[in-house]
C-alpha cells in the first residue's frame, strides 16, 4: 500500500499520463510508448462517461493541471530568478526535456526524480535521445523512504546546488496517498526547502469540495483506481481556506491556490462549462 514503503503500484499511471500530454501534441516523440496507448484506449470508456455525466472529463483537468504548473515554473525562471528545478514523480512528463532546452542559455539545472524503475525508463529514454548531461538528469528518489540514498533528505544533500534558488514540482502524486502519509512528506519537503535562497513547491490537488458534483463520482473512481494502483486514493482538503492552512501547518510561510477558471483566456487551456475541481498549489518557505 501507498501508506506503507511500497507506492510502485502508482508507477503505470505515468504511461497514461505520458499518452495524454502526446496525444495534445506537449510532448516528444521518444517519450511515446505503447504501454501509453494501451491504457489510454483502456479508459477511454469511463473518460467518456465522466464527461456526459459532469460536462467535463479527467483528460480536461489533467490538461489544466499540467499547463498552470508550466505557466508558474516558467515565471519562477524569468521573474523570480530560479535555476534548479527539481521534478518529483517526473513519470513521463516531457516538462524536463522541454524546460531545459528552453532555458539552455540561463543555467538552468532541471532534475527529473521517480521511483528506481521508472527513473530507469525515463533516464534511457532521455540518454537515447541525446537529452541528458550535467544540467538536466533523472535521478532516483521514493518520497516514502527514510534513511536511505534514496530519501528526500539523501537526494537534497547529495545532488542539490544549495546556493541555487530551488523550486520543486509533483504533479500526480499526491491524491494517490492518504492525508498523514502526504503531509508527512510535505513537512520534510518544507524543511528541505529551507537552506535554499529561495524554496518553492509546486503541486496540482484534487480537493474534496463537497459541494462539488465531481467529488460524489470520484469516490466510485477512487476506489477502483485505489485498487489497481495499491494505494490510498484520496481527497483532501474541504475548501481553499483548509488548503492554505494545511500548507502553513507543514512549514509553508505562503500559499497560493490557483484555479483554471483564472487562467481561461490566458493560458490555451481546456475551458470546461461546469467549475473545475483540480488546483495547483504554489508554496514558499522562508528561510530560517
Ligand atoms: C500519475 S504518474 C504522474 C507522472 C507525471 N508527473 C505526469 O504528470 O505525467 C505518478 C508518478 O508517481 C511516481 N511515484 C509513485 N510513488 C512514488 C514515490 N514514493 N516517490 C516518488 N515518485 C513516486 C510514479 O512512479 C509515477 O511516475
Amino acid at each position: 500500500m501507498a501508506t506503507g514503503s511500497d507506492s510502485s503500484g502508482i508507477s503505470f499511471t505515468a504511461f497514461y499520463t505520458g499518452e495524454v500530454w502526446r496525444r495534445h501534441g506537449l510532448s516528444v516523440p521518444f517519450l511515446s510508448l505503447p504501454q501509453g496507448r494501451l491504457l489510454y484506449a483502456a479508459g477511454r470508456p469511463m473518460e467518456l462517461l465522466a464527461e456526459a455525466l459532469l460536462g467535463a472529463g479527467n483528460e480536461t483537468m489533467l490538461l489544466q493541471r499540467h499547463l498552470i504548473i508550466d505557466c508558474i515554473l516558467e515565471q519562477a525562471i524569468t521573474e523570480q530568478g530560479v535555476t534548479q528545478v527539481v521534478e518529483i514523480a517526473c513519470g513521463l512528463s516531457p516538462r524536463g526535456t522541454l524546460i531545459a532546452r528552453r532555458f539552455a542559455d540561463r543555467d538552468l539545472h532541471y532534475l527529473e526524480a521517480d521511483l528506481p524503475g521508472m527513473a530507469a525508463r525515463k533516464r534511457n529514454l532521455l540518454e537515447r535521445a541525446g537529452e541528458l548531461g550535467p544540467r538536466h538528469q533523472v535521478l532516483d528518489i521514493d518520497i516514502l523512504a527514510r534513511d536511505s540514498a534514496i530519501s528526500l533528505e539523501s537526494v537534497f544533500q547529495s545532488r542539490l546546488d544549495p546556493s541555487r534558488k530551488t523550486l520543486v514540482i509533483t504533479e500526480g502524486l499526491v491524491n494517490y496517498f492518504d492525508y498523514p502519509t502526504i503531509t508527512g512528506f510535505w513537512a520534510r519537503l518544507a524543511s528541505a526547502l529551507k537552506p535554499f535562497p529561495a524554496g518553492i513547491y509546486v503541486t496540482d490537488l484534487y480537493p474534496n469540495f463537497q459541494w462539488h458534483r465531481a467529488v460524489k463520482v470520484a469516490r466510485v473512481f477512487k476506489a477502483a483506481l485505489g485498487v489497481v494502483t495499491r494505494s490510498q486514493v484520496s481527497l483532501h482538503f474541504g475548501n481553499e481556506a483548509a488548503i492554505r492552512e494545511g500548507f502553513h501547518d507543514v512549514g509553508f510561510a505562503a500559499t497560493r491556490v490557483h484555479l483554471p477558471e483564472s487562467y481561461y483566456g490566458v493560458l490555451d487551456i481546456p475551458v470546461q462549462r461546469t467549475p473545475s475541481l483540480v488546483r495547483v498549489i504554489e508554496n514558499h518557505v522562508s528561510r530560517d
